[in-house]
């Protein structure tokens, strides 16, 4: 018996001495959770970093790239001539066209969290120069 007891007082503090010689930063990044929730109300991490509008230019890469970048669907390119009957409608037509979506031109160009001023950005963006 006493052997036995002895066996497990030395399981015991090899447990333990493995243990104390983790330091805490290390185990607290093993036991964290995988995922992270926000309560309503909560800041999120990511909309703390997000300040402002963004440009015209992170608008166009991040939505409308997807067709005007390749010209698919006969959406004008960047800087091309085929915006120029475009903005000569007025530079409001193809705000509203934008917002409300224009035959194969979805509306908020797929953007659901852009503002209007954010894709009036866009527009410019993409129709600087020409
Ligand atoms: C799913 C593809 C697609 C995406 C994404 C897209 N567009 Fe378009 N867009 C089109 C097509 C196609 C047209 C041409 C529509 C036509 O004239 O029939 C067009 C036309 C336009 C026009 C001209 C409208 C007019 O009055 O002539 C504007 C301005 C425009 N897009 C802005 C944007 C902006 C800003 C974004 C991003 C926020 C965007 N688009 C994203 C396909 C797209």
């Amino acid at each position: 018996m006493k052997k036995l007891t002895f066996a497990l007082a030395m399981l015991l503090l090899a447990v333990g001495a493995t243990a104390s010689t983790d330091n805490n930063e290390e185990l607290a990044k093993r036991i964290a959770p995988v995922g992270q929730i926000y309560v309503a109300g909560q800041q999120a991490a990511a909309a703390e970093q997000a300040s402002g509008p963004r440009s015209g230019e992170q608008v166009y890469n991040g939505a409308c790239i997807a067709c005007h970048g390749t010209g698919a669907l006969n959406a004008p390119k960047p800087g091309a001539d085929d915006w120029k009957p475009r903005i000569a409608q007025g530079f409001d037509v193809m705000l509203k066209h934008s917002i409300e979506g224009f035959n194969n031109m979805p509306a908020m160009g797929t953007c659901a969290t852009c503002s209007e001023d954010e894709i009036a950005a866009a527009i410019r963006f993409m129709t600087d120069g020409v």
